[in-house]
């Protein structure tokens, strides 16, 4: 486990005001459990509220356009998000790059639009369980990270890498703990490889898919695992918050 654990919400297109109220009860929660860092990305309509009504947790973005401003209907720059209150923003979620044909060209991008608005990058890869099942799972993620990372000179920490199998999101299955660290040894590889020991050895790892408060502690326990990025359970304070307190009872034990 990582000497600060990071736990962050997915909130996907999910949630209006309505859930403000959620997000106070993470917040004044997360209040009782600073050995834990916990973060929410609710949809783009919610971040200035939940900016405005939280105090200790980090309030981010889910997705963000790669351009500083312009001609772009409908889209977000990382600015826009800043000025918004987001703190970070998840890029290359496989929702966005099999939904949205996103390429890990156009994911740098917006992973560099990030860094530059000064906030923080939490990177997604994952790969589905036909390259799963061909055995080609490693060299899938390691390339697509490998060509989806920014060049983060002195920004190593603003950086976290999420792996997400994409059999996992959303579907109950979890990777095993061994499909887990396998796969976290390869991407701490790579990250020491592109940014060196000190830089690459210091990014968190964390996992991703049908995290839930009764898998969290042995997902927790299995080496390399920084933290989670969590979908489903992440939209109750309760299920949420059961996933931040297996963290902490770790950093315990
Ligand atoms: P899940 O989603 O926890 O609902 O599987 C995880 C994610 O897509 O980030």
């Amino acid at each position: 486990m990582a000497e600060r654990p990071y736990i962050v919400g997915n909130w996907k297109m999910n949630g209006t005001r309505a859930m403000l109220s959620e997000a106070r009860a993470i917040d004044r929660a997360a209040q009782r459990h600073m050995k834990v860092e916990v973060a929410i990305a609710p949809p783009y309509t919610l971040i200035h509220a939940v900016h405005r009504e939280v105090e200790q947790i980090g309030v981010g973005a889910q997705d963000c356009h790669p351009g500083t401003d312009g001609a772009s209907t409908g889209d977000i720059s990382a600015s826009m998000l800043a000025d918004a209150g987001a703190k970070f923003v998840i890029v290359g979620h496989s929702e966005r790059r099999q939904g949205h044909g996103e390429s890990n060209a156009l994911v740098r991008d917006k992973a560099q639009a990030v860094l530059d608005a000064g906030m923080r990058v939490i990177m997604c890869c994952g790969e589905d369980a036909k390259t799963r099942d061909a055995g080609k799972a490693a060299s899938f993620v390691t390339h697509q990270l490998k060509d989806s990372l920014p060049g983060i000179e002195n920004a190593a920490d603003r950086l976290t890498v999420a792996y997400e199998p994409i059999w996992a999101i959303g579907t109950g299955n979890t990777a095993s703990s061994q499909d887990i660290a396998e796969m976290h040894r390869e991407i701490r590889k790579l990250l020491i490889e592109l940014y060196g020991e000190e830089q690459g050895g210091g990014v968190r790892i964390l996992y991703g898919g049908s995290v839930n408060p009764e898998n969290a502690r042995e997902i927790f326990a299995t080496e390399e695992v920084g933290g989670a990025l969590v979908g489903g359970a992440s939209l109750t304070a309760d299920s949420f918050m059961g996933i931040a307190l297996a963290a902490g009872d770790m950093l315990d034990n």
